[in-house]
């Protein structure tokens, strides 16, 4: 079976359903293949703090009711070391800016709906999806639905296939320069039935590691502590996962509550770049072509950003008939996406435990720790790095290179 479209979209992810969001608000056909089910897509627990940036982005792509009924803006986090809270007023220190704790579930569950109601193509389930006809420009998606062969000509393929996706190997390597970086750790994190015991983030580095208590509602939390990358799941019962975070995110005059853990799981921590995002007409955006260790909360921000650009660059190609946008737009993202490297890497390095580093590095480590907390100057540059820089911010910075 033989189909047409504009875009042929790989990966129902927030960056695919948001960029076939966009693009049918613009009155330009996709089709997004999935290879997962709708059930595990939505289930999927990741990123939960928008920028504000992104909410604007989900407002206006018709997605933001939810959201805005049901998550918790926050207007500054706390830092947590030597047993002693700091707040950084970030909404102060940025001009009125925030971000938004609302799961990426929710935001995935969001588009599903958005999607599926206006009777769109959205495919669960795909196997053996793969890129052809680059070379000629002619591109053409092969897969399987439905235990028959299928395929989906188009004009541009979006990647918005994740890390592990097939969208990245079809682009010849040496066309592609990698950057990367492993950390010596990874994060176990927890979803529990209990209430949050914060009223904003604590990002708590400790001599037993780092731990991060975070949220998802008033009623469920979000925690996670640093472990080792080759560390198992199973070697963490509810009672010893609880017992490092009491001491770690411990500080005087203040008690975490815990209750039944719901969930958990081990992520390895890595930085990665592949540029540039644009091979022929095949476009790469979020996790495909970055990815970022979380402590800094960008990974899904930095996803709706491309296709912000992505959505905008194709709506100037098919209805004006330019293909500025599209050779513009790897140029574009990756200003944004090494900014976010960067801050992600800071925020990482400067909390977490390195067991081969030595005492000097620790005291660096303090060093920095208090002066983002007691310097003005320094809790601003902090403060709208995780907020978020505006799209105007970063392509100005395009713009005048
Ligand atoms: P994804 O969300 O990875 O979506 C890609 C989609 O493509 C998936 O649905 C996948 O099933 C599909 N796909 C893959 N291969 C194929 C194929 N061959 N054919 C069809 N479909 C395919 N960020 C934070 O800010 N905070 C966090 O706490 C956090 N935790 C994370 C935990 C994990 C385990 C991971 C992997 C990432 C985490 N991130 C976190 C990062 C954040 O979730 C991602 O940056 C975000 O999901 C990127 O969105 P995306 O749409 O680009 O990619
Ligand atoms: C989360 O709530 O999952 C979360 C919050 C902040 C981070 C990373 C993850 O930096």
């Amino acid at each position: 079976m033989s189909e047409r479209t504009q875009v042929a979209i790989i990966g129902a992810g927030p960056a695919g359903l948001l960029l076939g969001q966009l693009l049918h608000r613009h009155g330009i056909d996709a089709v997004i293949l999935e290879a997962r089910s709708r059930e595990y897509v939505e289930a999927r627990i990741r990123a939960g703090v928008l920028e504000q940036g992104t909410m604007e982005v989900l407002r206006e792509a018709g997605v933001g009711e939810r959201m805005d009924k049901e998550g918790l803006v926050h207007g500054g986090i706390y830092l947590c070391f030597d047993h002693t809270r700091h707040h950084i007023a970030m909404r102060e220190l940025t001009d009125g800016r925030a971000v938004m704790i609302y799961g990426q579930t929710e935001v995935v569950k969001d588009l599903i709906v958005a999607r599926l109601e206006e009777g769109l193509p959205l495919l669960f389930e795909c196997q053996d999806v793969s890129v052809h006809g680059l070379n000629e420009d002619d591109p053409v998606v092969h897969y399987r639905y439905d235990g028959s062969e299928r395929e989906l000509r188009c004009d541009i393929v979006a990647g918005c296939d994740g890390f592990h996706g097939v969208c990245r190997p079809t682009i010849p390597e040496a066309e592609l320069t990698v950057w990367s970086r492993e950390y010596p750790y990874a994060w176990l994190g927890i979803l529990a039935d209990v209430a949050p015991s914060t009223d904003e983030l604590i990002y708590a580095y400790s001599d037993r590691g780092f731990a991060l208590h975070s949220m998802r509602s008033l009623t469920r939390s979000r925690l996670y502590v640093q472990v080792d990358p080759e560390d198992e799941i199973e070697n963490w019962s509810d009672d010893r996962i609880w017992s490092e975070l009491h001491q770690r995110l411990a500080s005087d005059g203040w008690e975490l509550n815990d209750g039944p853990v719901l969930e958990k799981g081990i992520t390895p921590m890595r930085s990665f770049v592949a540029a540039p995002m644009r091979y022929r007409s095949l476009l790469l955006a979020g996790d495909a072509a970055h990815i970022v260790p979380p402590t800094g909360a960008k990974g899904l921000n930095l996803a709706v950003a491309d296709v912000t650009v992505l959505a905008d660059a194709l709506v100037t190609r098919f209805t004006v008939g330019s293909d500025t946008g599209l050779e513009e737009y790897s140029d574009r993202c990756l200003t944004r996406v090494w900014r976010a490297q960067h801050f992600s890497w800071f925020m990482t390095t400067m909390l977490h435990l390195d067991r081969s580093d030595d005492d000097y590095g620790r005291q660096l480590q303090r060093s920095q720790l208090r002066y983002v907390t007691t310097s003005t100057a320094a809790a601003r540059s902090l403060s709208e790095n995780y907020v978020g820089l505006t799209l105007e911010q970063t392509a100005r910075a395009t713009v005048s290179r």
